[in-house]
């Protein structure tokens, strides 16, 4: 099944969660909101801020809630946070999120190793999360992780990714995004996996989250694209990984979707040089090399042209 390509996609920024969770050094709060500022000015309207985790587990996050409030909020802007249980949901409420994520496992090693609980149990915490979102009027994602491959693991089957997508659809989720944590998918392996997710679902509920580990991600979203799928999260500067994940490593840089949907005039919202100050910023603010490929090839560029007037 090939679609025709959409005339637009809808990014999903993680960056300041998924990109910094995973950061050993601490990252001060005002850098944080700095980042989350610089993203809004460069067009993302979809930021996936924080996450509201036990800080014991995840130590980067603890300041979920002081991020969250120095950030604006606005028609057309929706800004979310993680919540694996209703402890996070309170939190994550109180703070005025639009936009709260459900995350579970399609393994059972990753689920324990993640959330210390098994698939079913995460259901059991996920379900009063649904019914307050739903309460509440908050946008409802779920991330469903290992759905390529588990580190723990190994090979996950489709039936285990397909059985948390019809879970995760009867609590009502408006969007279920399928990611490929360690990495290793392969663009003809996620055809398969979202068409099949595409026969329990609405095309237009599924996303693609896909971290970059083998050079893949890039590739896997013009797979998703080719199956109907116009629904994408990606990393500032490709920042990420997950603390649960080891070896794993950042998310598909947004920086470089931009440039893939541009070639093929798809339209982001997202200003591309905007983008790339913001993704050189950050990783000179926490000591990591630029690791957009994209980013890093015009900022080259920009630096050689600029040498060459002065
Ligand atoms: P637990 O230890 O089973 O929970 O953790 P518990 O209910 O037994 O509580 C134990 C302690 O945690 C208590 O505190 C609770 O208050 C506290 P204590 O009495 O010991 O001081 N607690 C919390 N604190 C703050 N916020 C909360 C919360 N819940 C309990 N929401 C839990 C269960 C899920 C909380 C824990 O395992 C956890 O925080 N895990 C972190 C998981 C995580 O953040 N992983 C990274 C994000 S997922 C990801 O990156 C994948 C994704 O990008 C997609 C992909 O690439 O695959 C989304
Ligand atoms: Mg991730």
């Amino acid at each position: 099944m090939s679609h025709t390509l959409p005339e637009e996609v809808l990014i999903t920024e993680v960056g300041p969660r998924d990109g910094l969770q995973n950061e050993k050094q601490p990252v001060a709060t005002d850098i944080k909101v700095s980042l989350c500022e610089r993203l809004l000015a460069a067009g993302v309207s979809q930021l996936e801020v924080t996450s509201f985790v036990s800080p014991k587990w995840v130590p980067q996050m603890a300041d979920a809630a002081q991020v969250l409030a120095q950030l604006p909020r606005r028609a057309g802007l929706t800004l979310s946070a993680l919540t694996p249980n209703m402890k996070g949901f309170e939190a994550a409420l109180a703070s005025g999120v639009d936009e709260v994520v459900i995350f579970g496992a399609a393994s059972e090693a990753f689920s324990m190793r993640n959330t210390n609980c098994s698939v079913a149990e995460s259901i059991e915490r996920f379900r009063p999360v649904a019914e307050q979102a739903r309460a509440h009027g908050i946008r409802l994602r779920a991330a469903i992780s290992v759905a390529f491959g588990c580190p723990y693991q190994g090979a996950v089957p489709i039936d285990s990714v397909i059985d948390l997508v019809r879970r995760t659809r009867d609590l009502g989720c408006d969007e279920i995004g399928i990611a490929d944590t360690i990495g290793v998918a392969t663009v003809g392996h996620v055809k398969t996996v979202f068409e099949a997710a595409a026969r329990e679902v609405p095309l237009a509920s599924l996303s693609g989250h896909f971290h970059d580990t083998y050079g893949q991600a890039v590739a896997n979203v013009y797979g998703c694209l080719e199956v109907g799928v116009h629904r994408f999260d990606s990393a500032i500067a490709g920042l990420g990984g997950c603390p649960y994940a080891k070896g794993a490593t950042g998310n598909v840089a947004t920086e470089d979707l931009v440039w893939l949907f541009q070639g093929l005039g798809i339209k982001t919202g997202l200003n591309l040089d905007a983008l790339i100050e913001s993704g050189s910023w950050i990783s000179e603010q926490i000591g990591r090399r630029y690791s957009s490929r994209v980013g890093a090839a015009l900022a080259a560029r920009r630096a050689t042209a600029e040498a060459q007037t002065s």
